[in-house]
């Protein structure tokens, strides 16, 4: 896995911001993985800005995102529908028939799951897919102990998740039980991986995601099998990793050639 630990979540997402940029320039019809939660949101308001200050086009772009919510209709304020059009798509020029978010109101989840990966094989596969990450290592809902084989599928929400994400819905006993989410294997299956990592409280699960061994006690640690993923940390989500000054070393002896930030 790439590290690239940056000093603020800013400078990482702008570095994100920039890898997505220059896919959608060199290839204006690609397919994006998206992701929800607060970590992705410095990159999408950079990418609403490339939008509306630099033309950014994302008018042939597909999109997928990760997961929404068991029974929570599009409408509802805190589903992943609403959280993608309130911070991406209503600022940008994305063709909704393009956007494809799992239908938590499916009223056969298993039927849902199969058509959403076969949208994702129409389509022709996820060519860069964004990740955060949970403070116990899972991605998209896949929890600890997911199959790192497991495709679209209902999960449960564990206690501590349902915690972390308590935040939004009030009190914890209002975070639905039960999510649609892209598998581990769903995710494996994309061309680029970009994880997205800020705040102390990340800092274990990103060290046991780079570092430890692969286990899916931490379903973001398969991601060391994956050929092009890269992890942008800010200094506190780094804060644990052993090698750290080897990956700020790598990061500062880049090529030019290598570096992400480039113009048209
Ligand atoms: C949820 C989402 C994940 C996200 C995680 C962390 O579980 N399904 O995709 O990575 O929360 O959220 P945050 O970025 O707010 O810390």
């Amino acid at each position: 896995m790439e590290i690239v630990i940056q000093p603020t979540p800013e400078a990482a997402s702008l570095i994100a911001a920039h890898i997505i940029a220059n896919l959608v320039r060199d290839k204006p019809d690609c397919v994006l993985g998206l992701a929800t939660g607060s970590t992705p949101l410095p990159m999408y308001r950079e990418l609403a800005r490339m939008h509306r200050e630099d033309g950014l086009d994302f008018s042939r772009v597909t999109t997928f995102n990760l997961d929404e919510y068991v029974g929570l209709p599009p409408e509802h304020p805190q589903s992943y529908h609403a959280f993608m059009h309130e911070h991406l798509f209503r600022h940008i020029d994305a063709a909704p028939e393009r956007i494809h978010i799992p239908n938590g109101m499916a009223a056969d989840v298993p039927a849902e799951c199969a058509r959403y990966e076969a949208a994702i094989r129409a389509a022709g596969g996820i060519d860069l897919q964004v990740l955060g990450i949970g403070t116990d290592g899972h991605i998209g809902f896949n929890e600890r102990s997911s199959s790192l084989a497991s495709r679209t599928r209902i999960k449960t929400l564990t206690e501590q998740t349902r915690r972390d994400n308590a935040r939004f819905f009030g009190r914890p006993e209002n975070v639905p039980l039960h999510v649609i989410t892209m598998g581990v294997g769903s995710i494996m299956d994309t061309r680029q991986v970009l994880l997205l990592a800020f705040g102390e409280n990340k800092a274990r699960a990103v060290a046991e995601a780079v570092e430890g061994p692969i286990t899916a006690m931490n379903p973001a640690s398969i991601l060391q099998m994956h050929a092009v993923a890269k992890a942008l940390l800010d200094e506190p989500a780094a804060s644990k990793l052993a090698l750290g000054d080897y990956y700020r070393w790598v990061f500062a002896n880049k090529p030019q050639w290598q570096r992400f930030v480039r113009g048209r």
